[in-house]
């Protein structure tokens, strides 16, 4: 399949002068177009680009009932010159179709994924932000639209990028709870996809969380509840002495932002390492003052730094954010290549 045969239906009724691109609230505000694809029977088929709108589907779609649906979260910047780069689409294009793997559910090709975006974009692309710290929040994502109530893989599936201009998910520093009772995933299970059931699961113990003044959960294995894993909707990232540590395994996602700043940190040779990570560890180096930095890192969340962490009935505080030398560089240097002012050396902006 090649880009022309995607066909395009331009909106006749463009949104966008609407747009109050200072006061964006996360996902609210969504692009004139989406790109949508149909797979039916081993074959994807029509791919075109229309007017954002709604979809019609039937009540017993088999992903409303049996959960097979994934998503992903991407980021395209505008330079000052107007250039509109998306970063890294081609790690959540390979991240998706794990996902899919995972779930029994085909693979998106990268003719429909990456080449279909980047022509989406072409066509929205006044509806990416050029302010500092906005940006085009892409999501593409695939659902089984068999209509069967039987459980099995679906004989059909969509698949959908949509796009809308967004600013910061999380305004300020957050807090954590350590989540010692509910678990997100277990080993062999569907932590290291990013499926939509993934997200339905933390809602009730976010919500016990918020009610005891945590903004979210910090999640730990399953087995045990001893090591952690990520928190609410990001990867973890934490400065323990001079290293930068965050917790690995299939248990969690791998997330495009926690690569990229491992890869950066082995990029400026500091010390990385990707294993477990205690909550003994955690708490025990917060109190020793070895805990210089936490922060959650994902496409959402970019850099969110964590200001306290509550287990066991008591609250740890981190220190103040001023001095976290290591997460204020990278944000430094991720904006500044994101929106093209230094030179994109590790060939992450497309
Ligand atoms: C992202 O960071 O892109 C995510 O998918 C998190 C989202 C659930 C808000």
């Amino acid at each position: 399949m090649t880009r022309t045969d995607i066909r395009v239906e331009q909106t006749q009724h463009s949104r966008l002068a609407d747009v109050d691109f200072d006061n964006l609230v996360f996902g609210k505000v969504l692009s004139d177009h989406m790109l949508v694809a149909d797979y039916h029977d081993g074959v994807w088929g029509d791919v075109s680009i229309v007017p954002y709108g709604n979809i019609s589907i039937s009540p017993s779609m088999s992903a409303l009932h049996y959960g097979q649906s994934i998503f992903e979260g991407i980021k395209a910047y505008k330079f000052e010159d107007g250039t509109v780069s998306i970063f890294r689409p081609d790690k959540n294009w390979e991240r998706f179709n794990k996902s899919a793997t995972r779930l029994q559910m085909p693979e998106v090709p990268q003719e429909i994924f990456i080449d279909g975006l980047k022509q989406l974009l072409s066509i929205d692309q006044n509806w990416v932000p050029n302010k500092n710290g906005s940006s085009l929040y892409i999501r593409p994502f695939m659902f089984a639209t068999e209509a069967a109530l039987g459980v099995h893989p679906s004989i059909s599936y969509k698949f959908i990028i949509i796009t809308g201009p967004v600013g910061a998910y999380y305004s300020k520093p957050i807090s954590l709870k350590v989540e010692t009772e509910y678990t997100r995933a277990a080993d062999g299970g569907v932590g290291f996809s990013k499926n939509a059931g993934n997200y339905a699961l933390a809602l009730y113990p976010t919500e016990l969380a918020h009610k005891q003044g945590y903004d979210q959960v910090m999640w730990t294995d399953a087995r045990e509840h001893k090591y952690i894993e990520e928190a609410g909707t990001a990867n973890l990232i934490f400065r323990i002495g001079d290293t930068i540590i965050t917790p690995h395994g299939d248990t969690i996602l791998h997330g495009v932002t926690r690569r990229t700043i491992i890869e950066l940190a082995d990029a400026w040779g500091l010390k990385t390492e990707q294993r477990k990570v205690s909550v003994d560890e955690l708490i025990q180096g917060i109190e020793s003052g070895q805990v210089s930095e936490a922060f959650a890192a994902g496409t959402a969340a970019t850099i969110t730094h964590i200001s306290r962490i509550g287990f066991n009935g008591r609250d740890y505080e981190l220190p103040a954010v001023e001095t976290r030398e290591f997460s204020l560089k990278v944000l430094d240097y991720l904006n500044d290549l994101r929106y093209g002012r230094i030179e994109d050396s590790f060939g992450w902006n497309f």
